[in-house]
């Protein structure tokens, strides 16, 4: 008798969380794994990293390629223009803050967000995506202004998006070291292959649905601890540590009661993650130009004890921590930060995936019973 279609023993073995399964082709980022490698378009981000701007990095993902200053002005005008929101969301941040987290507001946001937007044929469709570029971030510094009942600092878009960000944020002009610390983890989180938050984006416009609703998809994917949510948690667990002296005794117990150490491993890296490096030595930058080392050294005191345990890999999220840490950034607008960058690789992504588009829809195998028998209810 040949087994039923939908029987077990004629589906092959799930992959659990997809690993390794490549499930379509890129133009925008490579992660090589093995090496510790990360190219936006083909450009090595030890490159980009502190030679350019995020807006430049905007322009690679949307054109494929690194913008001349013509279009890069046209980027940084059109981005800056952008960091406007309509006054009824600024009302719903209002109704929403103190009552739900910063991520579970600014997921609200992009859904709202959606409203004030027309369905647009494809090739309206950048200008509409680089919109949410602009506002995600202003949506983040007005949740915060709000929730600390400050005035609404209005954006400037004559200002980079970094120092325009920092000053709505803090109400006050960053310092040089300020802007750069915060383009360069704008720069290096914006893209990273088919990681949990683009793949859902890319499954939600797969449907065609709409930009937002792809966004929004990838909001509420980002904010979980075992992906943008991993920096919140890794500075709570530094705090908590507190001095080098604690760390070792604090990760024996992690690993004795078999907890996940926020900020190490990595589904795809093999080595540390290709952004470690430079996240590790701007925040160190920023710490020194504070005159405390002592929460970076804890860090880097955590990192070795891990490391002495377990061959496991640093993150982006372990050094992500200290540097906004060092920006003044509260803790839980961490992951809301991971989204200001990664918005970037979001909206490149969808807008590649409405341009070869086919409906994302991978089988599962039923594993439960088949054939049972009905019984009407009267006899159960
Ligand atoms: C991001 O995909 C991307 O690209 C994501 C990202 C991006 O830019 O978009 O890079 C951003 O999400 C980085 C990851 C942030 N998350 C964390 O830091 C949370 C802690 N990390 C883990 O939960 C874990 O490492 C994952 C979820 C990131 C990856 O998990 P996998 O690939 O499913 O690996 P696994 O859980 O099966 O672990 C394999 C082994 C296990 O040991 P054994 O049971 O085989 O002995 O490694 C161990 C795990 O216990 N392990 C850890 C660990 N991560 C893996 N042990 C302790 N602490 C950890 N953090």
């Amino acid at each position: 008798m040949s087994l039923p279609k939908d029987n077990k023993d004629s589906i092959p073995e799930p992959v659990k969380g997809l690993e390794g399964i490549v499930a379509a082709d890129t133009n925008l980022s490579s992660v090589n794994g093995e090496k510790g490698i990360l190219r936006y378009c083909g450009y090595n981000i030890d490159d980009l990293a502190f030679n350019t701007t995020f807006e430049e990095t905007i322009c690679l993902l949307y054109d494929n390629e690194l913008p001349n200053k013509k279009r890069l002005d046209e980027m940084t005008k059109n981005i800056g223009e952008a960091r406007v929101l309509p006054k009824e969301v600024i009302e719903i941040i209002t109704e929403l803050v103190g009552k739900t987290s910063p991520m579970s507001t600014l997921r609200t946001v992009v859904s709202v967000l959606g409203h004030y937007e027309k369905n647009v044929p494809l090739k309206e469709l950048p200008p509409k995506a680089l919109r949410l570029v602009g506002q995600i971030a202003t949506a983040v510094a007005i949740i915060h202004r709000l929730r600390k009942n400050l005035p609404i600092i209005k954006a400037n878009p004559a200002k980079g998006h970094a120092e325009d960000f920092l000053n709505m944020l803090h109400g006050k002009e960053p310092t040089k070291t300020q802007i750069d610390a915060l383009n360069l983890y704008l720069i290096l989180l914006a893209d990273h292959g088919f990681n949990a938050s683009t793949f859902s984006a890319r499954v939600t416009a797969g449907t065609l649905a709409n930009l937002h609703s792809a966004i929004t998809s990838a909001v509420g994917t980002l904010s979980g601890p075992l992906h943008g949510g991993a920096n919140e948690k890794a500075m709570n667990m530094i705090e908590e540590v507190g001095t080098k002296k604690k760390a070792s005794a604090y990760i024996q117990n992690a690993f004795d009661s078999k907890q996940k150490i926020m900020g190490f491993g990595h589904r795809v890296y093999k080595v540390d993650d290709a952004r470690k490096p430079h996240l590790k030595k701007m925040a160190k930058q920023l710490w020194t130009e504070k005159g405390n080392m002592k929460l970076f050294e804890v860090a880097e005191e955590i990192e070795k004890q891990v490391k002495d345990r377990k061959a496991i890999i640093t993150n982006v999220d372990f050094y992500s921590a200290p540097l906004l840490y060092g920006l003044d950034i509260p803790t839980d607008l961490f992951t809301p930060l991971f989204a200001m960058s990664r918005i970037a690789g979001w909206t490149a992504h969808v807008l590649e995936q409405y341009k070869n588009n086919r409906l994302i829809r991978p089988r599962a195998r039923y594993v439960g019973p088949i054939d049972r028998t009905f019984r009407p209810i009267e006899q159960r």
